[in-house]
Protein backbone atom coordinates (compact mmCIF):
# COMPACT_ATOMS: atom_id res chain seq x y z
CA UNK A 1 0.00 0.00 0.00
CA UNK A 2 1.62 3.40 -1.21
CA UNK A 3 0.93 6.20 1.15
CA UNK A 4 0.10 9.36 -0.49
CA UNK A 5 -2.37 11.42 1.42
CA UNK A 6 -1.86 11.92 5.24
CA UNK A 7 -4.48 13.55 7.89
CA UNK A 8 -2.80 14.53 10.85
CA UNK A 9 -5.58 15.25 13.78
CA UNK A 10 -4.43 18.30 16.32
CA UNK A 11 -2.74 20.77 15.11
CA UNK A 12 -0.99 22.10 18.45
CA UNK A 13 2.81 21.93 18.80
CA UNK A 14 3.05 18.34 17.59
CA UNK A 15 0.30 18.15 15.02
CA UNK A 16 1.59 21.02 13.64
CA UNK A 17 5.25 19.95 13.48
CA UNK A 18 4.23 16.10 11.95
CA UNK A 19 2.30 17.95 9.09
CA UNK A 20 4.84 20.25 7.73
CA UNK A 21 7.51 17.86 8.04
CA UNK A 22 5.20 15.18 5.84
CA UNK A 23 4.02 18.39 3.60
CA UNK A 24 7.92 19.02 3.10
CA UNK A 25 9.04 15.46 2.33
CA UNK A 26 6.04 15.36 -0.38
CA UNK A 27 2.88 13.77 1.67
CA UNK A 28 -0.41 15.78 0.16
CA UNK A 29 -1.75 16.40 3.84
CA UNK A 30 -5.25 17.61 5.97
CA UNK A 31 -4.29 18.99 9.23
CA UNK A 32 -7.20 19.15 11.50
CA UNK A 33 -8.60 20.63 14.58
CA UNK A 34 -11.94 20.72 16.50
CA UNK A 35 -10.51 23.90 17.34
CA UNK A 36 -10.27 26.81 14.51
CA UNK A 37 -8.17 29.16 16.46
CA UNK A 38 -6.02 26.58 17.14
CA UNK A 39 -5.72 25.13 13.30
CA UNK A 40 -5.34 28.48 12.21
CA UNK A 41 -2.10 28.85 14.27
CA UNK A 42 -0.97 25.75 13.51
CA UNK A 43 -0.89 26.86 9.74
CA UNK A 44 0.47 30.12 10.64
CA UNK A 45 3.08 28.57 12.27
CA UNK A 46 4.26 26.07 9.95
CA UNK A 47 4.40 29.07 7.60
CA UNK A 48 6.50 31.04 9.85
CA UNK A 49 9.21 27.64 10.59
CA UNK A 50 9.12 27.55 6.89
CA UNK A 51 9.92 31.20 6.02
CA UNK A 52 12.65 30.93 8.95
CA UNK A 53 14.29 27.93 6.69
CA UNK A 54 14.17 29.82 3.61
CA UNK A 55 15.95 32.86 5.34
CA UNK A 56 18.29 30.08 7.10
CA UNK A 57 18.88 28.49 3.13
CA UNK A 58 18.02 25.37 4.13
CA UNK A 59 14.91 24.78 1.65
CA UNK A 60 14.57 27.34 -0.71
CA UNK A 61 11.37 29.75 -2.15
CA UNK A 62 9.71 27.17 -4.19
CA UNK A 63 10.20 24.26 -1.89
CA UNK A 64 8.19 26.66 0.92
CA UNK A 65 5.65 26.97 -1.55
CA UNK A 66 5.35 23.50 -2.61
CA UNK A 67 5.02 22.40 1.06
CA UNK A 68 1.91 25.15 1.90
CA UNK A 69 0.41 23.81 -1.29
CA UNK A 70 0.40 20.34 -0.25
CA UNK A 71 -1.39 21.04 3.30
CA UNK A 72 -5.03 21.60 3.70
CA UNK A 73 -6.64 22.64 7.00
CA UNK A 74 -9.56 20.51 8.19
CA UNK A 75 -12.25 20.79 10.86
CA UNK A 76 -14.52 17.33 9.80
CA UNK A 77 -12.76 14.35 11.08
CA UNK A 78 -15.12 12.24 8.45
CA UNK A 79 -12.05 13.93 5.83
CA UNK A 80 -10.29 11.34 6.94
CA UNK A 81 -12.38 9.42 4.15
CA UNK A 82 -9.39 10.66 2.05
CA UNK A 83 -6.48 9.70 3.26
CA UNK A 84 -4.36 6.80 3.33
CA UNK A 85 -2.47 7.41 6.77
CA UNK A 86 -3.45 9.07 9.93
CA UNK A 87 -2.09 10.49 12.38
CA UNK A 88 -3.56 11.60 15.64
CA UNK A 89 -1.52 14.08 18.30
CA UNK A 90 -4.56 15.44 20.12
CA UNK A 91 -4.69 15.41 24.20
CA UNK A 92 -3.19 12.58 26.23
CA UNK A 93 -6.11 11.49 27.04
CA UNK A 94 -7.32 7.56 26.74
CA UNK A 95 -10.92 8.23 26.41
CA UNK A 96 -10.38 11.16 24.36
CA UNK A 97 -8.45 9.29 21.54
CA UNK A 98 -10.43 6.23 21.83
CA UNK A 99 -13.37 8.54 21.06
CA UNK A 100 -11.46 9.85 18.05
CA UNK A 101 -9.90 6.54 17.05
CA UNK A 102 -13.82 5.02 16.82
CA UNK A 103 -14.84 7.93 14.86
CA UNK A 104 -11.76 7.26 12.39
CA UNK A 105 -12.81 3.89 11.97
CA UNK A 106 -15.86 4.56 10.56
CA UNK A 107 -14.85 7.60 8.11
CA UNK A 108 -11.09 6.22 7.18
CA UNK A 109 -10.40 3.81 4.11
CA UNK A 110 -10.41 0.12 4.85
CA UNK A 111 -7.05 0.35 4.12
CA UNK A 112 -5.94 3.09 5.88
CA UNK A 113 -3.67 3.31 8.77
CA UNK A 114 -4.30 5.04 11.97
CA UNK A 115 -1.53 6.30 13.91
CA UNK A 116 -0.95 7.38 17.52
CA UNK A 117 1.55 9.91 18.19
CA UNK A 118 0.68 9.54 22.03
CA UNK A 119 3.77 9.59 24.33
CA UNK A 120 2.54 7.02 26.71
CA UNK A 121 -0.61 5.11 26.19
CA UNK A 122 -1.29 1.89 25.46
CA UNK A 123 -0.95 1.39 21.51
CA UNK A 124 -3.06 -2.06 22.57
CA UNK A 125 -6.07 -0.24 24.16
CA UNK A 126 -6.16 2.54 21.34
CA UNK A 127 -6.56 0.15 19.08
CA UNK A 128 -9.06 -1.88 20.24
CA UNK A 129 -11.52 1.14 20.00
CA UNK A 130 -11.29 -0.20 16.50
CA UNK A 131 -12.25 -2.72 14.33
CA UNK A 132 -8.68 -2.58 12.16
CA UNK A 133 -6.53 -3.06 15.52
CA UNK A 134 -4.11 -4.71 12.79
CA UNK A 135 -3.71 -1.70 11.19
CA UNK A 136 -3.61 0.65 14.33
CA UNK A 137 0.11 1.58 15.73
CA UNK A 138 2.24 4.17 17.67
CA UNK A 139 4.39 6.61 15.65
CA UNK A 140 5.92 8.96 18.54
CA UNK A 141 7.21 11.70 16.95
CA UNK A 142 9.98 14.18 19.77
CA UNK A 143 9.89 17.81 20.06
CA UNK A 144 10.55 20.13 18.14
CA UNK A 145 9.27 17.68 15.27
CA UNK A 146 10.65 19.56 12.79
CA UNK A 147 14.31 19.17 14.25
CA UNK A 148 13.94 16.10 16.14
CA UNK A 149 15.18 12.85 14.50
CA UNK A 150 13.76 9.97 16.66
CA UNK A 151 10.56 8.11 15.97
CA UNK A 152 9.40 5.78 17.88
CA UNK A 153 7.51 2.87 16.64
CA UNK A 154 4.90 1.11 18.87
CA UNK A 155 2.94 -2.54 17.91
CA UNK A 156 -0.16 -2.79 19.32
CA UNK A 157 -0.70 -6.45 20.50
CA UNK A 158 -2.95 -7.25 17.26
CA UNK A 159 -0.85 -4.65 14.84
CA UNK A 160 0.11 -6.50 11.58
CA UNK A 161 4.16 -6.83 10.40
CA UNK A 162 2.49 -5.18 7.06
CA UNK A 163 1.70 -2.30 9.03
CA UNK A 164 4.67 -1.85 10.83
CA UNK A 165 6.72 -2.17 7.95
CA UNK A 166 5.03 0.84 5.99
CA UNK A 167 4.87 2.97 9.18
CA UNK A 168 9.13 2.17 9.43
CA UNK A 169 9.08 3.12 5.98
CA UNK A 170 6.91 6.24 5.94
CA UNK A 171 9.54 7.59 9.35
CA UNK A 172 12.84 6.62 6.75
CA UNK A 173 10.65 9.09 4.07
CA UNK A 174 10.19 12.23 6.28
CA UNK A 175 13.59 12.04 6.98
CA UNK A 176 13.82 10.26 10.89
CA UNK A 177 15.25 7.31 12.70
CA UNK A 178 12.21 4.79 13.56
CA UNK A 179 13.17 2.92 16.67
CA UNK A 180 11.20 -0.04 17.55
CA UNK A 181 9.63 -0.44 20.98
CA UNK A 182 7.37 -2.25 23.41
CA UNK A 183 3.77 -1.13 24.13
CA UNK A 184 4.74 -0.64 28.29
CA UNK A 185 3.98 2.65 29.54
CA UNK A 186 6.19 5.64 28.33
CA UNK A 187 7.89 3.36 26.34
CA UNK A 188 11.32 4.09 26.36
CA UNK A 189 11.95 8.03 25.76
CA UNK A 190 9.37 8.96 28.73
CA UNK A 191 9.89 5.58 31.21
CA UNK A 192 13.80 7.39 31.22
CA UNK A 193 12.67 11.42 30.45
CA UNK A 194 10.01 11.79 32.52
CA UNK A 195 11.18 10.90 35.87
CA UNK A 196 13.99 12.96 35.50
CA UNK A 197 11.75 16.24 35.18
CA UNK A 198 9.82 15.07 37.87
CA UNK A 199 12.84 14.33 40.04
CA UNK A 200 13.68 17.67 38.99
CA UNK A 201 10.41 19.85 40.15
CA UNK A 202 10.61 17.13 43.06
CA UNK A 203 13.70 19.32 43.59
CA UNK A 204 12.84 22.94 43.33
CA UNK A 205 9.17 21.62 45.44
CA UNK A 206 11.89 20.42 48.81
CA UNK A 207 14.04 23.25 48.12
CA UNK A 208 17.22 21.60 47.23
CA UNK A 209 17.85 24.82 44.88
CA UNK A 210 15.82 27.08 42.31
CA UNK A 211 14.51 26.34 39.33
CA UNK A 212 16.90 28.49 37.28
CA UNK A 213 19.65 26.65 39.35
CA UNK A 214 18.35 23.10 38.59
CA UNK A 215 17.84 24.07 35.36
CA UNK A 216 21.52 24.98 35.16
CA UNK A 217 22.86 21.91 36.95
CA UNK A 218 21.55 19.84 33.86
CA UNK A 219 22.87 21.69 31.51
CA UNK A 220 26.25 23.12 32.45
CA UNK A 221 27.13 19.78 34.75
CA UNK A 222 25.36 17.21 32.07
CA UNK A 223 25.70 19.15 28.38
CA UNK A 224 21.57 18.62 28.11
CA UNK A 225 20.52 21.40 25.58
CA UNK A 226 17.69 22.12 28.27
CA UNK A 227 17.34 22.15 31.62
CA UNK A 228 14.47 20.04 32.77
CA UNK A 229 12.59 22.76 34.00
CA UNK A 230 12.87 24.61 30.60
CA UNK A 231 12.31 21.19 28.70
CA UNK A 232 9.01 20.91 31.17
CA UNK A 233 7.43 23.97 29.75
CA UNK A 234 8.46 23.41 26.32
CA UNK A 235 6.45 19.87 26.52
CA UNK A 236 3.68 21.44 28.04
CA UNK A 237 3.31 20.65 31.75
CA UNK A 238 -0.06 19.15 31.40
CA UNK A 239 1.44 16.55 29.11
CA UNK A 240 3.87 16.36 31.64
CA UNK A 241 1.17 15.52 34.17
CA UNK A 242 -0.63 12.97 31.82
CA UNK A 243 2.67 10.98 31.30
CA UNK A 244 3.71 10.94 34.97
CA UNK A 245 -0.50 9.49 35.90
CA UNK A 246 0.28 6.56 33.01
CA UNK A 247 3.68 5.62 34.49
CA UNK A 248 2.24 5.95 37.96
CA UNK A 249 -0.86 3.80 37.43
CA UNK A 250 0.97 1.43 34.79
CA UNK A 251 3.80 0.44 36.80
CA UNK A 252 2.01 0.40 40.04
CA UNK A 253 4.96 1.92 41.42
CA UNK A 254 5.45 4.67 43.79
CA UNK A 255 8.69 6.02 42.61
CA UNK A 256 6.56 7.56 39.12
CA UNK A 257 4.43 9.49 41.38
CA UNK A 258 4.06 12.90 40.08
CA UNK A 259 5.47 15.86 41.94
CA UNK A 260 2.49 18.00 43.57
CA UNK A 261 4.11 21.17 42.76
CA UNK A 262 3.21 19.58 39.02
CA UNK A 263 -0.42 18.72 39.83
CA UNK A 264 -0.79 22.50 41.33
CA UNK A 265 0.96 24.19 38.16
CA UNK A 266 -1.53 22.33 36.52
CA UNK A 267 -4.53 23.02 38.41
CA UNK A 268 -3.49 26.97 37.97
CA UNK A 269 -3.71 26.31 33.89
CA UNK A 270 0.13 26.97 34.14
CA UNK A 271 0.91 24.61 31.60
CA UNK A 272 4.25 26.29 30.33
CA UNK A 273 5.03 28.10 27.10
CA UNK A 274 1.98 27.42 25.58
CA UNK A 275 -0.40 28.95 28.18
CA UNK A 276 2.17 31.78 28.77
CA UNK A 277 3.15 30.68 32.45
CA UNK A 278 4.82 27.70 33.67
CA UNK A 279 8.22 27.37 35.85
CA UNK A 280 8.96 30.50 33.78
CA UNK A 281 6.92 33.47 32.51
CA UNK A 282 6.36 33.68 28.99
CA UNK A 283 5.02 36.89 27.38
N1 LIG B 1 10.14 24.13 15.98
C1 LIG B 1 10.89 23.97 14.87
N2 LIG B 1 12.20 24.24 14.81
C2 LIG B 1 12.77 24.72 15.91
C3 LIG B 1 12.06 24.93 17.11
C4 LIG B 1 10.68 24.62 17.11
N3 LIG B 1 9.92 24.75 18.21
N4 LIG B 1 12.90 25.41 18.05
C5 LIG B 1 14.11 25.49 17.47
N5 LIG B 1 14.04 25.08 16.19
C6 LIG B 1 15.14 25.01 15.22
C7 LIG B 1 15.64 26.37 14.93
O1 LIG B 1 14.95 26.92 13.81
C8 LIG B 1 17.10 26.13 14.63
O2 LIG B 1 17.29 25.74 13.30
P1 LIG B 1 18.20 26.66 12.36
O3 LIG B 1 19.50 26.80 13.06
O4 LIG B 1 18.28 25.91 11.10
O5 LIG B 1 17.44 27.93 12.28
C9 LIG B 1 17.48 24.90 15.46
O6 LIG B 1 16.23 24.30 15.84
C10 LIG B 1 18.26 25.29 16.69
O7 LIG B 1 17.49 26.26 17.39
P2 LIG B 1 18.08 27.43 18.26
O8 LIG B 1 19.45 27.78 17.77
O9 LIG B 1 17.06 28.53 18.33
O10 LIG B 1 18.11 26.85 19.72
P3 LIG B 1 18.88 25.62 20.30
O11 LIG B 1 20.21 25.41 19.69
O12 LIG B 1 18.77 25.80 21.76
O13 LIG B 1 18.00 24.35 19.90
C11 LIG B 1 16.34 22.83 20.49
C12 LIG B 1 16.66 24.29 20.19
C13 LIG B 1 16.58 21.96 19.25
C14 LIG B 1 14.86 22.77 20.85
C15 LIG B 1 17.25 22.33 21.66
O14 LIG B 1 17.14 23.22 22.73
C16 LIG B 1 16.92 20.94 22.13
O15 LIG B 1 17.33 19.95 21.54
N6 LIG B 1 16.17 20.86 23.26
C17 LIG B 1 15.75 19.57 23.82
C18 LIG B 1 14.59 19.04 23.02
C19 LIG B 1 14.11 17.72 23.56
O16 LIG B 1 14.60 17.14 24.50
N7 LIG B 1 13.04 17.21 22.91
C20 LIG B 1 12.38 16.02 23.34
C21 LIG B 1 11.23 16.42 24.23
S1 LIG B 1 10.41 15.00 24.88
C22 LIG B 1 9.42 14.52 23.63
O17 LIG B 1 9.32 15.11 22.60
C23 LIG B 1 8.62 13.26 23.88
C24 LIG B 1 7.38 13.42 24.63
O18 LIG B 1 6.51 12.56 24.41
C25 LIG B 1 7.13 14.45 25.65
P1 LIG C 1 -1.26 20.52 22.30
O1 LIG C 1 -2.06 20.81 23.52
O2 LIG C 1 -0.23 21.49 21.83
O3 LIG C 1 -2.27 20.26 21.04
C1 LIG C 1 -3.35 19.38 21.05
C2 LIG C 1 -4.33 19.86 19.97
O4 LIG C 1 -5.33 18.85 19.80
C3 LIG C 1 -5.07 21.14 20.34
O5 LIG C 1 -4.91 22.09 19.29
C4 LIG C 1 -6.54 20.72 20.47
O6 LIG C 1 -7.45 21.71 20.01
C5 LIG C 1 -6.56 19.51 19.56
N1 LIG C 1 -7.64 18.55 19.85
C6 LIG C 1 -8.09 18.14 21.05
N2 LIG C 1 -9.07 17.23 20.89
C7 LIG C 1 -9.24 17.09 19.56
C8 LIG C 1 -10.10 16.28 18.74
N3 LIG C 1 -11.01 15.46 19.31
N4 LIG C 1 -10.01 16.37 17.39
C9 LIG C 1 -9.10 17.20 16.81
N5 LIG C 1 -8.26 17.99 17.53
C10 LIG C 1 -8.34 17.93 18.88
O7 LIG C 1 -0.62 19.08 22.53
P2 LIG C 1 0.75 18.49 21.96
O8 LIG C 1 1.86 18.90 22.84
O9 LIG C 1 0.81 18.76 20.51
O10 LIG C 1 0.52 16.93 22.23
C11 LIG C 1 -0.33 16.16 21.41
C12 LIG C 1 -0.02 14.69 21.58
O11 LIG C 1 1.36 14.44 21.27
C13 LIG C 1 -0.23 14.13 23.00
O12 LIG C 1 -0.66 12.80 22.92
C14 LIG C 1 1.18 14.22 23.60
O13 LIG C 1 1.37 13.31 24.64
C15 LIG C 1 2.01 13.83 22.39
N6 LIG C 1 3.40 14.29 22.40
C16 LIG C 1 3.70 15.51 22.93
C17 LIG C 1 5.02 15.93 22.93
C18 LIG C 1 5.40 17.27 23.49
O14 LIG C 1 6.59 17.51 23.70
N7 LIG C 1 4.46 18.17 23.74
C19 LIG C 1 6.02 15.13 22.37
C20 LIG C 1 5.66 13.90 21.80
C21 LIG C 1 4.33 13.49 21.84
Amino acid sequence: MAIEKVMVIGAGQMGAGIAQVCAQSGFKVLLNDVNKEALDKGMKNIEKLLARAVEKERISESDKTDAINRLTPSTEIKDAGSCDLVIEAIVENMDVKTKVFSDLDAFAPKHAILASNTSSLPITEIAAATKRPEQVIGMHFMNPVPVMKLVEIIRGIQTSDETYQIIEEMAKKLSKAPVEVNDAPGFAANRILMPMINEAIFAVHEGVSSVEDVDTVMKLGMNHPMGPLTLADFIGLDTCLYIMEVLYEGFADSKYRPCPLLRKYVKAGWLGKKSGRGFYQYS
